[in-house]
C-alpha cells in the first residue's frame, strides 16, 4: 500500500466509529515550552487527558506530524526516522480497552490486510514499586481475538530486557513486559514521571518480518522487543488512567482514556511485508533521486542514503514550520540535520546544491496532504542552500583538522570547542566522528567552554544594550504586552473602529500601525498614555486561555483568524481590559511594565498612522 492510502483508510475507519478527525497540530507547539518539537499525537491534547472537554467530543483521531530529535544519530537502520507521522485515536473517558484493541486489530487485519499470524502483542506486566497491577484484562481481550482467528495462544510469559534474549519466545504470541517497555508517559517509566504527569500501561503490536534472520549480537534468541529488526512495533495503545501525585504515588485521572499511536510509515512497510521503511512509496522516491544524483545504488550504501533521506525530509518540515538554522533550540537541531546530511552526502560525492534538489522531491511528494510545504518551497530551498554553502566552506578543513587531532588520542573539550567555533562541527557530529574511530570526546570540558563562551558574549551584548541587565527576550515580551494595552487604549480614545495594521517590536521600543485618518492631538496622545499607565499601576494579571476558534469569533475577539474548522486558539486577557487572539508570549502582570511613553505619532500611508512608544 501507499502511505496516502493507509493514512486515509485509518482516518475513515475511525470516522465511521464516530471519531472527529482533527488536523495535525504544528510540528512546533507555540505554547508548550516543555519540548522543542511535537513528538507524539497526544502531546497537543494533554489538557483533555487531565479533564478538559474537547469541542470535538470524546472521540478524536488524526495523523500527527512528529519529530524526535533524540534519534538523529541513530538514523541509518531499517525502521527509525526522525520525522514521522503518527496515526492517533483517542477516547477521553469514552471507550476503553475492549473497543480499542478490537478496532485496532480489525483495522490492521481487515483494512491494511496484515496477516494476523504475523502480529505479536506485548502487555504491561505490572509494577510493584508504583503499585500498578498487571494488565490481565488486555491479555484476555487479545486472546479472544486471536482464538476467533484459530490462532492458539499459550500462557503468557513474562519477559524483560534481561531474560528476553535468554529465553526467547518459546511459541508465545502475547507477552508481558515490565514498565520499561509497556508503560507510556511523556517522561517514560513511572519513576521518571514528575508530579501531575498522566501516564498508563500500554499494549503494543509488533509485526513479524519473519524472513529476517535474527542477529545474535542482540541476544541468543529473538523476541518482540529485540533490537535485531525482525519485529517492528507498529502501534501502541496507551490506557491513560493514572496521574502522578505529589507524594510520588499514583492517583486516577478524571476518566479512563485511550491514547493510541501508530507509525504511519511502519504500518505502510508492514502492509508491503518489507521491513525497510525507506522502501515505502514517498520515501523511496527520495532515495531514487539520490541514486540519480550520486550515480550510486541504495543497496550498496544504505546508511548514507537513509541519513540523507531522513534528514532532508525532516528539514523540509521544520523549515516550513518557520525555523531557520541557528545555534539554539529548534534552529540548532535543524542545523545538525543539514550538516549531518552534508557529511554523509560527501561520502557519496554529492556536490553542492543537490541537497535542495532532494528537498524538492520531499515537498512534491507531500504536496497533497501538506500544501504548506509547497507554499514555502522557495524558502526551504534557500535555507538548505544557504546552510550548505556555509558549512561546505569549513567542513573539508574541519575534517582535516579532526584527523590531525584524533590520531590515537581521545578528543579534548578544547579541540571539540575549536571544531565547533572555527569549523562549525556540532558537538554531536564530533562525537559521532570520534566514535567511528573508537575514541571519546570530553563533553564536560566542551560544555564548560561553551558556557564561558556564552557568558562572554552575553556580557558583550549587555554592554551594547542600554537597558542594563535585562535580557533582550524579556524586554520584547514586555513590549508585546504593552502593544495589546496600546491597541485597547487607542480604541478607548479614538473609537472602536480602530484596527491594528501592523506591529514591530525590538528590545528598545514598540511600533504599532493602526487605521486612523488624522494626526492625533496632544490630548488624545496624553489620554492613551494615561490609560495605559493607569493599567500598569493597577497591577493587572495577564491570563491565557484556549478556546475553539468559533467561540473566539462569536465573542468578537480581536486578532487574525485563519479559517480552519475546529482549531483551538489562544486568547490573552489583560484583566477585563484587553482581550486578543495571540500566540504570546506575554508578561504575567502589567506591574512589570514600568512607565509607558509615546515617542512618535506619524503617518505611514493614507488612513494609517504609526505610534512608536517606549517603556521607561
Ligand atoms: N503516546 C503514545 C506514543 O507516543 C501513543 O500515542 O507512543
Amino acid at each position: 500500500m501507499k502511505i496516502d492510502e493507509v493514512r486515509s483508510k485509518y482516518l475513515r475507519f475511525f470516522e465511521k466509529r464516530k471519531h472527529i478527525i482533527i488536523e495535525s497540530a504544528p510540528l512546533i507547539l507555540k505554547d508548550d515550552p516543555s519540548t522543542l518539537f511535537t513528538s507524539s499525537g497526544m502531546q497537543p491534547l494533554l489538557p483533555y487527558f487531565l479533564g478538559k472537554k474537547h469541542m470535538g467530543g470524546a472521540r478524536l483521531a488524526n495523523s500527527q506530524k512528529c519529530f524526535r530529535a533524540e534519534d538523529i544519530e541513530e538514523i541509518g537502520d531499517n525502521r527509525h526516522t526522525t520525522f514521522f507521522e503518527m496515526l492517533g485515536n483517542w477516547s477521553f473517558g469514552d471507550y476503553f480497552k475492549k473497543e480499542q484493541i478490537e478496532w485496532l486489530f480489525e483495522f490492521l487485519t481487515n483494512e491494511v490486510k496484515l496477516n494476523p499470524e504475523k502480529l505479536y502483542i506485548t502487555v504491561f506486566a505490572g509494577d510493584k514499586k508504583s503499585g500498578i497491577p498487571r494488565d490481565i484484562e488486555s491479555v484476555k481481550i487479545w486472546k479472544n481475538i486471536f482464538e476467533k482467528k484459530d490462532i492458539k495462544i499459550k500462557d503468557q510469559e513474562i519477559l524483560n530486557e534481561e531474560n528476553g534474549g535468554k529465553i526467547g519466545m518459546r511459541g508465545g504470541r502475547i507477552f508481558y513486559y515490565d514498565a520499561k517497555y509497556n508503560w507510556w508517559s511523556r517522561n517514560g517509566a513511572p519513576d521518571k514521571m514528575p508530579q501531575d504527569e498522566p501516564g498508563g500501561p500500554d499494549s503494543e503490536v509488533f509485526y513479524d518480518f519473519g524472513e529476517y534472520i535474527h542477529n545474535k549480537k542482540f541476544g541468543e534468541h529473538c523476541h518482540p522487543n529485540c533490537e535485531c529488526g525482525r519485529f517492528m512495533e507498529i502501534g501502541n495503545s496507551v490506557f491513560m488512567e493514572y496521574i502522578k501525585q505529589k507524594d510520588g504515588s499514583f492517583g486516577r485521572l478524571p476518566a479512563k482514556n485511550v491514547d493510541f499511536g501508530g507509525g504511519l510509515e511502519r504500518i505502510t512497510a508492514a502492509s508491503n511485508d518489507d521491513n525497510d521503511i525507506f522502501n515505502i512509496d514517498i520515501i523511496s522516491s527520495i532515495i531514487k533521486k539520490i541514486e540519480e544524483i550520486s550515480g550510486r545504488i541504495y543497496a550498496d550504501n544504505k546508511k548514507e542514503f537513509r541519513i540523507i533521506t531522513d534528514h532532508i525530509r525532516a528539514s523540509v518540515f521544520i523549515i516550513a514550520s518557520g525555523i531557520t538554522p541557528s545555534n539554539t533550540k529548534q534552529g540548532y537541531i535543524l542545523r545538525r540535520l543539514i550538516r549531518r546530511a552534508i557529511r554523509f552526502s560527501d561520502k557519496l560525492d554529492i556536490s553542492q546544491g543537490h541537497l535542495s534538489d532532494i528537498s524538492k522531491i520531499a515537498i512534491s511528494q507531500y504536496n497533497k496532504i501538506y500544501p504548506k510545504l509547497n507554499e514555502n518551497k522557495e524558502k526551504i530551498v534557500e535555507e538548505i542552500n544557504k546552510e550548505e554553502k556555509k558549512f561546505r566552506k569549513t567542513i573539508k578543513k574541519g575534517l582535516i583538522e579532526f584527523e590531525k587531532i584524533s590520531g590515537k588520542e581521545n578528543i579534548s573539550g578544547d579541540n571539540a570547542f575549536i571544531l565547533f567555533t572555527t569549523y562549525g562541527f556540532p558537538i554531536e557530529m564530533t562525537i559521532e566522528l570520534a566514535e567511528e574511530k573508537n575514541l571519546s570526546v570530553d563533553k564536560n570540558e566542551f560544555d564548560k567552554k561553551m558556557k564561558e563562551h556564552k557568558e562572554l558574549s552575553r556580557i558583550g551584548a549587555e554592554q551594547k544594550f542600554k537597558g542594563g541587565l535585562i535580557d533582550a527576550g524579556e524586554m520584547s515580551v514586555k513590549y508585546h504586552t504593552a502593544t495589546h494595552l496600546l491597541l485597547r487604549a487607542l480604541k478607548d480614545t479614538l473609537g472602536e473602529g480602530v484596527r491594528q495594521k501592523g506591529s514591530n517590536i525590538t528590545q528598545e521600543r514598540l511600533r504599532l500601525d493602526f487605521s486612523w485618518e488624522k494626526k492625533m492631538t496632544d490630548e488624545q496622545k496624553q489620554k492613551v498614555e494615561d490609560l495605559i499607565n493607569e493599567k500598569i499601576k493597577s497591577a493587572i494579571d495577564v491570563t491565557k486561555e484556549e478556546m475553539p476558534i468559533e467561540e473566539a469569533k462569536k465573542q468578537n475577539i480581536v486578532g487574525e483568524f485563519e479559517d480552519k474548522y475546529g482549531d483551538i486558539v489562544t486568547v490573552y486577557r489583560i484583566g477585563n481590559y484587553s482581550i486578543e487572539l495571540c500566540g504570546g508570549p506575554h508578561i504575567r502582570n502589567t506591574a512589570e511594565l514600568g512607565y509607558f511613553k509615546i515617542k512618535k505619532e506619524e503617518s505611514v500611508s493614507s488612513g494609517i498612522r504609526r505610534i512608536k512608544a517606549v517603556l521607561e
